[in-house]
């Protein structure tokens, strides 16, 4: 029995000095010291001998165990450096790679160009206002004195949920929004910048766009001020050579109504391609607030009077950047966009 024990110790101290790797070391572990392991086995059968031999066999038995225990896990503290070594050394950095450049996103330009929008405003004592984009029937017409079967509803075709709710088409809505919180305080000075939707495709027209809104009501407000605003607005945006003209238009929420131009970014009112012989290019629909738009909103149309603008952020981009094609904006094609970085 001893002579066996003794034997198997040998074999042992062997497979464990000749263990490669961690796991083959606790392969071996098992195989001598685990539950079916030849050392426990020895233990196990200590019963069959007799009770002189058993304390003799039982104290070697332990010893060797105690001495396999402390070779494995000196054993493996070894393997394990030697390891982490090897792995070291493979991943030596190589400092004469050339380096990978990080590449730094940007702003969409039509973003970019919202931002620039926002901040003449805000620099002008506006502030921003929100409304959501999904609209009832209410808001995005009703309100704003576009009643049903109206025929200004054909100019803005839309995307309906049901009879009641659809996409807004406009930002408008947002002026009742901000009416119905604050009313009936004075002064209302806003913008509101957003998405916007309409049954059109073409190069110039885009089934989603952005428009930026402006409200403003207060005492006295005529329409001397909203030419000087949109005049201001005009030449941060292109220019302090540029001026702006207003012609009368129709909008069932203003009355008087007009289009707002600015002289052709192209060419400065001589005239050209862009501008079609005219020397001026539409940027935006404005007015003085339907009395109607008013009172329904909470104001009292014989007190307060009110201006309003809604302007198409793609066509300021197209004209600033000058971009003949405004799906260009919305394809994400690398090339194009990477060109306002
Ligand atoms: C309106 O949407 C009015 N709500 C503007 C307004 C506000 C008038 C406040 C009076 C007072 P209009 O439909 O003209 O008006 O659109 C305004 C601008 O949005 C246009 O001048 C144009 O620049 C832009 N626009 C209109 N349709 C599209 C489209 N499909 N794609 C891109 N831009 C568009
Ligand atoms: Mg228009």
């Amino acid at each position: 029995m001893q002579e066996k024990l003794k034997a198997i110790a040998t074999g042992a101290r062997t497979d464990i000095s000749m263990a490669k790797s961690q796991e083959e070391l606790k392969k071996i572990q098992v195989k001598y010291l685990g539950k079916k392991g030849e050392i426990t086995a020895v233990l196990r059968g200590m019963g069959q001998l007799s009770p002189e031999e058993r304390p003799l066999i039982g104290s070697l038995a332990n010893k060797i165990r105690d001495e396999l225990e402390a070779l494995f896990a000196e054993r493996e503290l070894q393997l394990r450096k030697e390891e982490q070594q090897r792995r070291i050394a493979a991943e030596k950095v190589d400092i004469t790679l050339p380096g990978r450049p990080q590449e730094l996103g940007h702003l969409h330009p039509l973003t970019t160009v919202m931002d620039e929008i926002a901040e003449i405003f805000l620099g002008m004592g506006f502030t921003i206002a929100d409304g959501p984009e999904v609209e009832t029937d209410y808001y995005n017409f009703e309100a704003l004195n576009i009643p049903k079967d109206h025929p200004a509803r054909d100019m803005q075709d839309s995307f309906y949920f049901n009879p009641e709710m659809l996409l807004r088409t406009h930002t408008s809505p947002v002026q009742v929004h901000t009416m119905e919180k604050l009313a009936p305080q004075v002064p209302v000075r806003i913008i509101a910048p957003g998405k916007v939707y309409r049954r059109d495709d073409d190069a110039t027209h885009s089934p989603m766009f952005h428009q930026v809104e402006g409200l403003v009501i207060d005492y006295n407000v005529s329409l001397a001020d909203l030419k000087g605003t949109l005049l201001l607005f005009a030449r941060q945006m292109f220019g302090s050579h540029q001026q702006v003209r207003l012609r009368p238009s129709f909008f069932p929420f203003t009355e008087p109504s007009a289009e707002v131009d600015i002289s052709c970014v192209m060419c400065h009112g001589k005239g050209c391609k862009v501008c079609k012989d005219t020397g001026w290019i539409e940027i935006l629909g404005s007015g003085m607030v339907h009395p109607r738009v008013l009172e329904m909103s909470g104001y009292d149309p014989e007190l307060y009077t009110g201006y309003a603008f809604g302007m198409g952020v793609e066509r300021i981009a197209m004209l600033k950047y000058g971009v003949d094609d405004l799906r260009l904006f919305f394809q994400n094609d690398i090339r194009m966009l990477r060109q306002f970085r």
